[in-house]
């Protein structure tokens, strides 16, 4: 039974994976009343190098062992996307909260594993989409929360790269551990902040295309992630789709790896019956007088990765539920299934 530490104890949070598990042990290190209280990853040299940085004794390879020994009230999942259940469930089975990062899983049949054991479990679980902390996405949240954009009935996203191909060969690029290309990896991003401003509709189909133009022939790398020399690549380069909602609202979605365009870009369009927004960079589209009038309203800077685990470490201590929950992280996976199966067949598919 996960517990709730005491405003007095500090909650002790472990780290599985540490490539962004770095990111994470940046966050917990400015928590006060966090301890980063063990690391875990199957490559110790990884493991030991960001204990050094934050003066952490306790160092695992075996996420199992970490579990059963550590003591822990809190576990980051930032393993690779076809580890997150495993992992996460092993956490939520050990009476531990959990932040778990992007995407849930590599499918909706796994991530839903996820939320069935974060249901039964007493910890909370959290999924770790950063850009809905940020200082822009937090104002514009708010506008449409008090109704300035009226009813949004339509919206357009994307993540685009222009050569950003991460950890060529490695697991990024083979589907059995990372469940798809950039439409799970970047695009999840996107999808999941346009949904959060949207008021995370029910969606009800999506149409969807996938293309692999670079990746196939070594071409459009990026800098993230270690390459892997000889290592597959058997996922889209590209994907593009439309999703459907209950409420009658419709999304327009784009991702890539590797794509002729002009650099990259993280975008989020939403269109409402009074005043459309977008992100990056924040502008209101509104009227006033009866005359189109454009804000740009001011926003704190406020990274995403900080925020969202100050979020979650608050979450427990305050007995809070996140904002970002299992099941909007599971229909976020409907969604991504939903256009890889419409890829392959070349038909709508219906998610009601
Ligand atoms: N939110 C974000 O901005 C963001 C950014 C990057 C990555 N991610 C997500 O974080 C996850 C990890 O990505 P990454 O870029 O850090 O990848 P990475 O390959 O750099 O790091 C993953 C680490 O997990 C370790 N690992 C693999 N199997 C393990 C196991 N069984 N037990 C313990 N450790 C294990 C690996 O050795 C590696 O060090 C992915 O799900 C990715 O989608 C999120």
């Amino acid at each position: 039974m996960a517990k709730r530490p005491k405003k007095s104890e500090r909650v002790r949070a472990g780290i599985v994976g540490a490539g962004v598990g770095s990111v994470h042990a940046h966050g917990y290190s400015k928590l006060p009343n966090v301890e980063i209280a063990a690391i875990c990853d199957i490559d110790a040299a990884r493991a030991e190098a960001l204990a050094a940085r934050y003066g952490v004794r306790s160092i695992y390879t075996d996420y199992e062992a970490m579990l059963a020994e550590a003591k822990l009230d809190a576990v980051s999942v930032c393993t690779p996307n076809a580890l997150h259940a495993p992992v996460a469930i092993a956490a939520l089975n050990a009476g531990c909260h959990v932040l778990c990062e992007k995407p849930l899983s590599v499918n909706a049949e796994e991530g839903g594993k996820i939320v069935e054991a974060a249901r039964k479990s007493a910890g909370k679980f959290m999924i770790g989409m950063n850009n809905r902390f940020r200082g822009d996405t937090q104002v514009l949240k708010k506008y449409i929360e008090d109704g300035e954009l009226g009813e949004i009935y339509y919206a357009r996203c994307g993540w685009i790269r222009r050569n950003g191909i991460p950890g060529f060969g490695s697991w990024f690029t083979r589907k059995e551990m990372s469940g798809g290309g950039p439409l799970i990896d970047i695009g999840v991003h996107a999808l999941d902040v346009t949904l959060y401003l949207m008021g995370n509709p029910k969606p009800t189909s999506v149409f969807g295309a996938t293309y692999a133009k670079f990746g196939p022939y070594g071409r459009g790398q990026g800098q993230w992630g270690a390459p892997v020399k000889g290592g597959a690549f058997d996922v889209e380069d590209l994907a593009c789709a439309q999703i459907r909602f209950q409420n009658g609202a419709s999304l327009v979605l784009e991702a890539s790896w590797a794509q002729h365009c002009a650099g990259e870009r993280l975008y989020s369009e939403v269109y409402g019956d009074k005043g459309g927004a977008t992100l990056e960079p924040l502008r209101v589209y509104t009227e006033a007088h009866g005359r189109p009038a454009d804000i740009t309203p001011a926003y704190p800077n406020i990274g995403g990765h900080e925020a969202e685990i100050a979020h979650f470490i608050e979450c427990i201590v305050e007995n809070k539920p996140p904002i970002a929950t299992a099941d909007q992280a599971l229909d976020v996976m409907k969604i991504l299934d939903g256009i890889y199966r419409s890829a392959e067949t070349g038909q709508s598919v219906s998610l009601a």
